[in-house]
This record gives C-alpha cells, sequence and structure tokens, in this order.
C-alpha cells in the first residue's frame, strides 16, 4: 500500500518558496497538529536548512548517535530523506531536532557502498530501491510494509515535489500563500519539472480548505485529482 503523501509549502502570491519572509514559525505551528507517519524531506532542503555543503562532515558525537534510544511506542514521526548520492553526512545535527523519531535514508543502486557503510557505521536505516535516483513508489511501499507508515507529509522545495506530482504520487497540497511578490525567477517555485505539460494535460486540483490566518497570510488546501 501506498501511504497517503501531503505536500506542504510556504509561498508568495507568485508562487515562489524562496526570496520571501516565510512566517516558519506559523508554517510549523500548523503542522505540529497534523497526525502523520513520516516528513519525507528532500535532500537540498536538508542541506540548505542546515547550511552545509554536500559531503560536509561536521564533529559528532558518534557514541551517543550510535547508542540513541529506540522506543518502538514513540508515536512521532519518521525523518525520510532520498539521498541516492550520499551527500548528507551530517546526522549528529539531524537527530538534534525534538520532532522526529528516527531516521530513514532511501538510496538506490547507484548510491556508493561507502555511504551505506557510513550509515550502517551509524545505525541509521536505508532502503535501496531504484537504479540511478531512488525509486520514490517503491521506496513508499516499502515504507509502509516495513515501518507501517500511512501519511507522509512533504518537506521539500519544488524538485521533490516536481517527482512526487509527476509520478502520481502526491494525494494533497497545502499552501501558506503569503502576501508578497517575488517576482525573481532565479527563486524556486512549488513545483519543478522537465516537461512542460501542454495545457490539456496539466494537474487538475479540487479546492477542499481554505482560511485567512493572521497577517493576512492564507492556508489553502487542494486534493489532487488522479
Ligand atoms: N518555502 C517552503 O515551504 C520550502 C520548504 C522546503 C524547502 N524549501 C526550499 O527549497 C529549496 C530546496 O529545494 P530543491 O527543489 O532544490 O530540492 P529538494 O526538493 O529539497 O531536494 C531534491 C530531492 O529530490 C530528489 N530527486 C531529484 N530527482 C529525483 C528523481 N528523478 N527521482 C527521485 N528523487 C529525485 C533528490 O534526491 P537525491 O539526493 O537522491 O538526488 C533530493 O532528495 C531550498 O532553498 C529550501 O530552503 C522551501
Amino acid at each position: 500500500m501506498l501511504p497517503h503523501v501531503i505536500l506542504y509549502n510556504a509561498v508568495s502570491l507568485d508562487g515562489r518558496i524562496t526570496g520571501f519572509n516565510a512566517d516558519i514559525e506559523l508554517y510549523y505551528d500548523l503542522v505540529s497538529k497534523w497526525d502523520i507517519d513520516a516528513v519525507l524531506m528532500g535532500s537540498n532542503t536538508v542541506l540548505t536548512g542546515l547550511g552545509a555543503e554536500p559531503g560536509e562532515i561536521r564533529e559528532e558525537d558518534l557514541e551517543s548517535l550510535v547508542n540513541r534510544e529506540k522506543d518502538p511506542e514513540d508515536l512521532r514521526p519518521f525523518l525520510v530523506i532520498p539521498d541516492s548520492k550520499g551527500q548528507i553526512r551530517i546526522w549528529d545535527e539531524l537527530f538534534k531536532m525534538p520532532y522526529l523519531r528516527d531516521i530513514i535514508v532511501l538510496c538506490s543502486k547507484a548510491t556508493p557502498e561507502e555511504y551505506l557503510d557510513f550509515l550502517k557505521g551509524r545505525d541509521i536505516d536505508y532502503i535501496i530501491a531504484g537504479e540511478k535516483y531512488v525509486d520514490l513508489k517503491g521506496a513508499m511501499e516499502r515504507l509502509n510494509s516495513k515501518y507501517g507508515i500511512r501519511s507522509i507529509r512533504v518537506d521539500s522545495g519544488g524538485i521533490l515535489n516536481g517527482v512526487l506530482l509527476n509520478g502520481g504520487l502526491a494525494d494533497e497540497i497545502h499552501l501558506l500563500i503569503h502576501p508578497e511578490l517575488v517576482g525573481n525567477i532565479n527563486e524556486s517555485s512549488i513545483f519543478i519539472s522537465n516537461d512542460l505539460n501542454p495545457l490539456n494535460n496539466t494537474i487538475k486540483l479540487k479546492l477542499v480548505h481554505i482560511n485567512k490566518l493572521k497577517d493576512d497570510i492564507i492556508w489553502i488546501k487542494y486534493d489532487i485529482i488522479k
């Protein structure tokens, strides 16, 4: 079974996800009440968030990382990260996030063996799915069958959103629309796709919720019509 997948982004009115003053407190305050089993975070989002370069290594407390408590009764969400190229090495810092139960890395057959050993050395679970990139459908089926993950909130940029949308793997889109116009085409948007959809082949949405929050920010939720 495939988990239910919710894309969630803070955006400017012109659909950019960077280059404006996102209300981060509001963004996380809203999702803290959602009942989800996992957060799927793009590797670029992780690196940007931690201000790290791909492959960067920082000081880590390996002993407490390896001996961390794994409580089967823990109901907090997993953090799941596709990282087929083995770019993230600062796992110690990610485990300091308060909201997560444990981390699962999604790799592919192209992921260097050395990186898989790096993860094993930190007792971090990984799933191998796909040849070059991660086969997200196959990986999600495994997340469901092995870890019981039934619902996923995606915290990523337009690249991972794009792969999920084009693969028919996303079920809902939630946006926090901020009253700002960015206007810069170099700033990222919520949906990046190599294939420009012809007009009659766009992804269709159904509005299910709209709510004005503080400071003229709109929370809008659409179901994705499949
Ligand atoms: N405003 C918001 O709500 C918000 C939220 C999150 C992030 N952001 C911003 O978004 C930016 C990062 O976004 P981004 O779009 O550059 O990257 P991203 O979505 O964070 O990362 C790209 C992810 O897509 C995976 N991927 C790429 N091609 C794939 C394919 N063909 N099949 C399967 N997986 C594939 C990559 O996996 P591999 O590593 O395996 O290639 C990687 O994990 C940052 O600036 C961040 O601050 C904004």
